[in-house]
Formats: C-alpha cells, structure tokens, sequence
C-alpha cells in the first residue's frame, strides 16, 4: 500500500505552525496532504489554531473560544508578515487534485458539537461535504472524541474520518485508525489488527517513516514532509 505525506500544522518544522506560509511550502515540498486544527472563535468562526490559548503561538494572550475573530486578527501568527490568524476556509482555497485537508476538530465538550455543525456547513458552501468516493474525498475530518466522530457521520456521512486515539486502541469507528506512532512501535502488529487503514501522527524520524511503511500505514503526519518524502522515496 502506498505511504502518503500528511504535512502536520504545515510544513511545520521549517516554518511557524498553522501558517498559510506552513501550508504553501508542505505542498512545494510535495506533501499530499495537509493537517490542521481547528477551533471556534467567540463569534462562531473556523479558524486554525492547536492549544486552546493564543498565547504560544501568537503574539497575543487568551483562549481562542472567548475572543472575536476581529481580536484574532489583530495578532501575529508565527513570522507571517501581516496580523491575521488563519482560517480554515483559506486552507481550502490551497486544495488541487490529489490534496487532501485533514482536519482536526478540538473541543468536543467545550464547543458542545458547534464545530462540527459549523465545519460540516462550511463544507458544504464549497461543495466538500458529499464527496461521490470516500476514498478520494478532499477532506477527512478527526478527532480523539467518539462523540465528535459520530456527529461527523451523521451530519455528512460521506465524509471519511479518522478516529485518533493516542497510544490506546482506536475504537472501532471511523474510516481510519489514528494511533500515535509511540503505540506502533510498542505494537507492530496494530496495523493489521486494526481492521481499517491507518493514519499515524507524528512520525519524524526516518527509522518511524521505514517502520510506518514496512507496517503499510497509508497516512504518515509528519512535520517534515520533505524529509519523510524523501526516506519513503529511497525504499
Ligand atoms: O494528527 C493528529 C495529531 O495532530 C494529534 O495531536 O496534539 O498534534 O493535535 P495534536
Ligand atoms: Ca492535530
């Protein structure tokens, strides 16, 4: 099975995370897929950001969830030149054949299923919501919550998903399986008991890349893309 690159927050380990500089060079690097997080802001936008606060990332303090998207705005974003926090509906404008945009939702309790909702219409302005093959759907949606992977089916059940879930067994749901790449290398055999492909965050190092692909991972998220691209070229 083929290994594709997943660019984890962008090319993220040569530029500021979740940028739209990030995103642009993964694909120069030649990544096919790009991975991001995405939260709400107090007036109900979809924007790109990890942590729940602003403050690592950004020049600002505060938790995403209580500020406006003019508030976002205001800030610098890593070492982009212009104030301005990325949002998700830029990082489908970067979408071309062939691309896909993984999308992380954060915080099913906190948002109490609003992102979903939210992310799920966005989609559908773009027309990404009813892909005609699962397979070669633009986007698939993640999450480590069962509760936000379950709305995800039943808002857009043509959308595939992946269920994150760390160095612990992926419950059976979703399209993929997305465990940690500490939980593959403790368990080998976790591809194949897993009964769906699988998608493993977040393997940097070329030994994780050579063990991702000896397994038949079919999603590597790195944060080096170009690196990775060129271990599973190599083999
Ligand atoms: O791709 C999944 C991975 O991103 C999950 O962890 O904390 O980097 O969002 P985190
Ligand atoms: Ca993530």
């Amino acid at each position: 099975m083929l290994t594709e690159v997943v660019a984890h927050r962008g090319a993220s380990a040569d530029l500021a995370e979740h940028t739209l500089a990030a995103y642009q060079l993964a694909l120069e690097q030649g990544a096919t897929g790009l991975e991001c997080d995405v939260r709400l802001t107090r007036d109900g936008e979809l924007v790109c950001v990890h942590d729940r606060r602003v403050d690592r990332t950004s020049t600002g303090r505060g938790v995403v969830s209580v500020m406006t998207l003019s508030e976002l705005d205001e800030l610098r974003w890593g070492d982009e030149d212009k104030p301005g926090v990325l949002r998700l509906e830029s990082l489908l404008e970067l979408l071309t054949p062939g691309v896909r945009l993984f999308v992380e939702t954060k915080h099913p309790v906190r948002y109490g299923g609003l992102v979903e909702a939210k992310l799920v219409a966005l989609l559908a302005r773009h027309s990404l919501a009813r892909p005609a093959n699962k397979e070669e759907s633009p986007i698939v949606v993640m999450s480590f919550s069962q509760q936000a992977v379950r709305r995800v089916q039943r808002h857009a059940p043509q959308l595939p998903t992946v269920m994150l879930s760390g160095t612990r067994l992926a419950p059976r749901i979703g399209d993929y399986a997305g465990p940690s790449i500490e939980r593959l290398r403790a368990d080998p055999t976790y591809v194949e008991r897993a009964g769906r492909p699988v998608y493993c965050w977040t393997v940097d190092e070329p030994e994780d890349v050579l063990l991702c692909k000896r397994l038949g991972v079919r999603f590597v998220a790195t944060n080096k893309p170009a690196a990775t691209l060129e271990v599973l070229r190599g083999t």
